[in-house]
């Protein structure tokens, strides 16, 4: 286990920006990520999973411990139900897939999300109408502290809309080792209640989709509408979704009779981003490498040599305008760093 110094993170962000770790070390196993927090117990360190959430605005001056854990297994099953485990550092979309080819039911909505499975719990993952926490079981994490290992259970993790304990109560305490999953393995619910996969499972004349089925129609959105981070640099939704009190929104709804809202409980409504964003006269627009997707507009892209600052003053002006014009505030999905 080696320790870089000056090292480029330009391939460890999927906004692909030229930043540098003071110090950098890749862990493959749980005795080494052991072995590097005990030994570096004084220094400032930085858990870098997959790299797919975050803008790195400036050079990180500390010790970027990068989450290598591979593996995946079935830990216990009987006839309708399966728990599968995997570690940290295993690719979201391939342990995705993994499970549907066996037929295992529950993750399929959520094919194609960038970043690593280590990282899913920390702000509960979620798409097409499924959030990791419908199949979520529990995850191990190892204290940073004393290097204790513990189990979070799904209560324990205080889920919300893209939240969790990990990103409140125990922010940077633990790294997240490994996630288990309760799939199904008869008797699917398949859920193609988010408009857009019904209408692309209509378009190839499915009506009655497998998982694999449903898998694919959102990897066809997902390619239709979010650009692949290999490509052009991004981080996927830049912003939530903005939840705003009902009886706030019924005055600006007068005012916008046009504007998109979901409700969500008795006195919130949920407000897409990237319509307000859109009306706020964003989308498609470039500003040098820094630039706001022409096909959805929640998502900020960089077009090569953007700098992390450049795409954060986007983010601030896009901010500034969307309130000004609505009075409604969006937050950050993505970590600035
Ligand atoms: N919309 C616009 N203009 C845009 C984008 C969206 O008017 O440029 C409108 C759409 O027409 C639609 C509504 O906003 O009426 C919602 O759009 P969409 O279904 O594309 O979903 P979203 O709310 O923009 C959320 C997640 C995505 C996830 C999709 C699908 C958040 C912050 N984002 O986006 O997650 O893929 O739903 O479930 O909740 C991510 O987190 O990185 C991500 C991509």
């Amino acid at each position: 286990m080696e320790i870089l110094t000056d090292f480029s993170l330009k391939n460890y962000n999927t906004f692909g920006i030229e930043a540098k770790a003071k110090q950098f070390v890749a862990v493959h196993d749980i005795a080494d990520l052991k072995t590097v927090l005990e030994q570096n117990k004084s220094q400032k360190k930085f858990i870098l999973g997959g790299g797919s959430n975050m803008l790195l605005t400036k050079d990180i001056e500390a010790l970027v411990i990068h989450i290598d854990l591979k593996g995946k297994k079935i830990k216990q099953e009987n006839d309708d139900f399966v728990w599968v485990e995997s570690q940290a550092g295993e690719n979201w979309h391939e342990f995705v897939l993994w499970t549907i080819n066996q037929d295992f039911g529950g993750l399929e909505n959520m094919s194609l999300i960038p970043g690593n499975v280590g990282t899913t719990p920390v702000q509960n993952i979620g798409a097409y109408g499924t959030e990791i926490k419908d199949t979520f079981v529990s995850c191990e994490a190892m204290a940073i502290k004393n290097q204790e290992i513990r189990t979070f259970s799904k209560e324990e993790c205080h889920f919300g809309y893209r939240e969790s304990i990990f990103k409140n109560d125990v922010k940077d305490q633990y790294i997240i080792t490994a996630v288990v999953f309760k799939l199904t393995k008869r008797n699917h619910k398949i859920n193609t209640s988010y408009g857009d996969i019904s209408g692309e499972l209509l378009k190839n004349n499915i009506t009655n989709p497998t998982l694999k089925d449903v898998s694919n129609a959102v990897i066809a959105i997902r390619k239709s509408k979010l650009p692949d981070p290999a490509e052009l640099g991004n981080s996927g939704s830049f912003f939530k979704n903005p939840i705003v009190l009902k009886s706030d929104f019924e005055k600006i709804h007068q005012q916008f009779p046009e504007m998109r809202y979901f409700d969500i409980s008795e006195t919130e409504v949920k407000v897409p981003a990237g319509w307000l964003i859109e009306q706020a006269g964003f989308k498609g627009k470039r500003f040098g490498d820094a630039g706001i997707h022409k096909n959805q507009a929640l998502v900020l892209v960089n077009y090569g040599k953007a700098t992390g600052q450049e795409i954060l003053n986007v983010s601030k002006e896009i901010q500034a305008t969307v309130f000004k014009k609505f009075g409604i505030h969006i937050e950050a999905e993505v970590n600035i760093i």
